[in-house]
């Protein structure tokens, strides 16, 4: 029997997009391209040294299961530290509730494998988080998108859907949402909740920058308003490393169950070796100091962006002021297309992502993100003249 090349593959894969950022980063690669198109935490933060001592400790001592295969849920110890951190802030979460991912994108993927049958609803932010919209197209959901508003999601909208398309899934980031920088108010976070309480839905919290507030004050987790049907998703790869991928999935009794098997038939378990890994580098260490000095720092850089911004932009640009996380969303005025000002961006040396991956239904937007974490001050206000430049340039 011969193969037609259309069945080749499964029909899940259909029209699932790389990863447009990796595209558009080719042609970012110049040397002289001052860019914040990237996505990545400054890696001056990477405790290198304390790393380094804490695999040394471990790899100096008798204890040779640090190589040995290990249980799907993940390193007691690891998960009980991640639940004290939930406790200092107010969060009572059972150490069994949580599971060990590799990184935050797996348990998006995960998620998606549990939850999501070809045509069902999921809730999602417009904007919103590329890697979920690509994790969760795999198994071909209907996106019902509720845009972003500078308080949170539009709270009439997303009950109205909830209403109408009775999803069992909203995916949504409370703090210093990423592409936005947007952070959700503590009403709309109550409101969210309130609307859910009797009704079927789980609220899928995705909260790797929470951490990361530079300014402001701690809101509460949808988690601490409605604990039995969120599900929190959380990372080390903002405050510690990247390249570890260690995630985290919080979920009730009957999700974990299910994300357990799920875990299993992905890859048996986490990296073992690099759970004892951050379970010792948090035993030895204050995080919580490392994490206060990458806010001091990425709180000057946004700083920096926006006062850059407010000097070189043309005055109908307009812009969302994050109090924490990486990025800052910038809305051009109507009609301009984010793609052809990129274009135009790249021939004088500064890059940004345009909007267009981080929505699910619309092109030629007039939308960018741009990343404030890993350029200093002046390659910042270099970066920003150069595209207030360009920006001055169309019409
Ligand atoms: C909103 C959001 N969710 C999940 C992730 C994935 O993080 P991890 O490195 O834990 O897989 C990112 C990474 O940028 C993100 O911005």
């Amino acid at each position: 029997m011969e193969f037609s090349t259309e069945n080749k593959f499964a029909r899940r894969m259909d029209g699932v997009p790389r990863s447009f950022i990796r595209e558009i980063l080719k042609v970012a690669i110049s040397p002289d391209i001052i860019s914040f198109a990237g996505g990545l935490p400054n890696k001056d933060f990477f405790p290198m040294e304390e790393l380094r001592d804490c695999a040394m400790k471990l790899m100096s001592g008798t204890d040779r299961n640090i190589f040995q295969y290990a249980n799907t849920e993940g390193y007691l110890p690891l998960r009980q530290k991640i639940a004290e951190r939930y406790a200092q802030k107010g969060l009572k979460i059972d150490p069994a509730n949580i599971l060990i991912t590799n990184g935050s994108q797996q348990g998006l993927d995960l998620l998606g494998k549990i939850f999501i049958n070809e045509g069902d609803p999921v809730l999602i932010e417009e904007p919103g988080y590329l890697g979920a919209i690509q994790a969760f197209s795999i198994f071909k959901p209907q996106f019902v998108t509720i845009p972003l508003r500078e308080t949170g999601i539009d709270v009439a909208l997303f009950k109205e859907k909830i209403e109408l398309h009775q999803p069992k899934i909203a995916y949504l980031i409370p703090n210093f949402q990423n592409p936005s920088g947007i952070s959700y108010s503590e009403s709309v976070r109550k409101e969210i909740a309130n609307s859910c309480s009797k009704k079927q839905i789980f609220l899928v919290e995705d909260d790797p920058y929470g951490d990361i507030r530079f300014k402001g004050v701690a809101k509460h987790s949808l988690h601490h308003y409605l604990p039995d049907r969120t599900i929190l998703l959380g990372t080390f790869s903002k405050t510690v490393v990247p390249a570890f991928r260690m995630g985290w999935i919080v979920a009730p009794d009957e999700v974990m169950e299910k994300l357990i098997i799920a875990k299993q038939a992905a890859d048996l378990h986490t990296d073992y070796f690099t759970q004892r890994l951050v379970h010792q580098y948090l035993s030895d260490y204050n995080i919580d100091e490392h994490i206060s000095r990458i806010c001091a720092t990425y709180g000057k850089q946004a700083a920096a962006m926006l006062n850059a911004m407010e000097k070189y932009f043309p005055k109908e640009v307009k812009y969302t002021t994050p109090e924490g996380g990486m990025f800052l969303w910038v809305t051009l005025p109507e009609g301009q297309d984010a793609l052809q000002v990129f274009d135009l961006a790249i021939k004088e040396n500064v890059a940004f992502v345009p909007g267009n991956p981080f929505y699910v239904d619309k092109a030629n937007v007039n939308t960018l993100r741009l990343n404030f974490s890993c350029s200093n001050e002046a390659e910042t206000e270099e970066g920003i003249r150069r595209l207030g430049n360009v920006l001055k340039k169309i019409k």
